[in-house]
C-alpha cells in the first residue's frame, strides 16, 4: 500500500449517516415488501450496512453492469453482465449503489428494472459527484455528495484496492 490516502469522510461520519438512511427508509416502507438491488461490486459495503442497519426485513438481489468501448467514460456504453435472480412482483425495490457519477449505470439499471414492473423503485447512493452527471439521474436518498476527486473505501476502489477502507479517501497523487 503505498498510495497516499487522504480522509474525506471518516468511520463514524459514514456510519452515522448510514444509520439516518436506514431509519428514514425504514419508517418509510414498514409493513411493506422490500427487496435491496445492489450493483456489484461496489455496493456490497453499503448494502451490508444499510440492510443491517434497517429495522424492517428486507430481501437482497444484486445485478452488475460494466461500461465498454473505446474511452469508456465518453463512450456511454453500458453492458449488463448479471441480471436479477428473482421476480419483482409485489416488492417495492430500492436500488442500492456505492456511488452515481456520469448517471449512466443507475439510468440505465433504473428503466430495466422498472420494466420488470415492481411496485415502485427508488435508489439510494452513499456518494454522488453531481459535478460529473452526464445523464439525468437523481438518487432519492444520497448519503453525501463529493467534489470531483477519486475516492475509495466502502466498497470503490483504485485499481481493485482499498473496497473494504471503512473511510472514504482520496487518492493523493504525488
Ligand atoms: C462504479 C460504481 C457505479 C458506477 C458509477 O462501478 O460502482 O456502479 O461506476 O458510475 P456512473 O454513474 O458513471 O455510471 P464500476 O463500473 O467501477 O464497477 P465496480 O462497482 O465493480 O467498481
Amino acid at each position: 500500500m503505498n498510495d497516499k490516502i487522504e480522509v474525506l469522510i471518516t468511520e463514524e461520519d459514514v456510519r452515522t449517516r448510514i444509520r439516518e438512511m436506514a431509519a428514514m427508509l425504514s419508517e418509510k416502507y414498514e409493513g411493506e415488501e422490500v427487496l435491496l438491488i445492489g450493483i456489484l461490486n461496489g455496493s456490497v459495503f453499503f448494502m451490508t450496512e444499510l440492510a443491517q442497519q434497517m429495522s424492517i426485513p428486507v430481501e437482497i438481489d444484486f445485478m452488475a453492469a460494466s461500461s465498454y468501448g473505446a474511452g469508456t467514460e465518453s463512450s456511454g456504453n453500458v453492458l449488463i453482465t448479471k441480471d436479477l435472480e428473482r421476480s419483482l412482483d409485489g416488492k417495492h425495490v430500492i436500488i442500492v449503489e456505492d456511488i452515481v457519477d456520469t448517471g449512466r449505470t443507475l439510468h440505465l439499471l433504473k428503466d430495466l428494472i422498472q420494466m420488470k414492473s415492481p411496485l415502485s423503485v427508488e435508489v439510494a447512493v452513499l456518494l454522488d459527484k453531481p459535478s460529473r452527471r452526464k445523464v439525468s439521474c437523481d438518487a432519492d436518498y444520497v448519503g453525501f455528495q463529493i467534489p470531483d476527486e477519486f475516492v475509495v473505501g466502502w466498497g470503490l476502489d483504485y485499481d481493485q484496492k482499498y473496497r473494504d477502507l471503512t473511510f472514504i479517501g482520496i487518492i493523493k497523487q504525488d
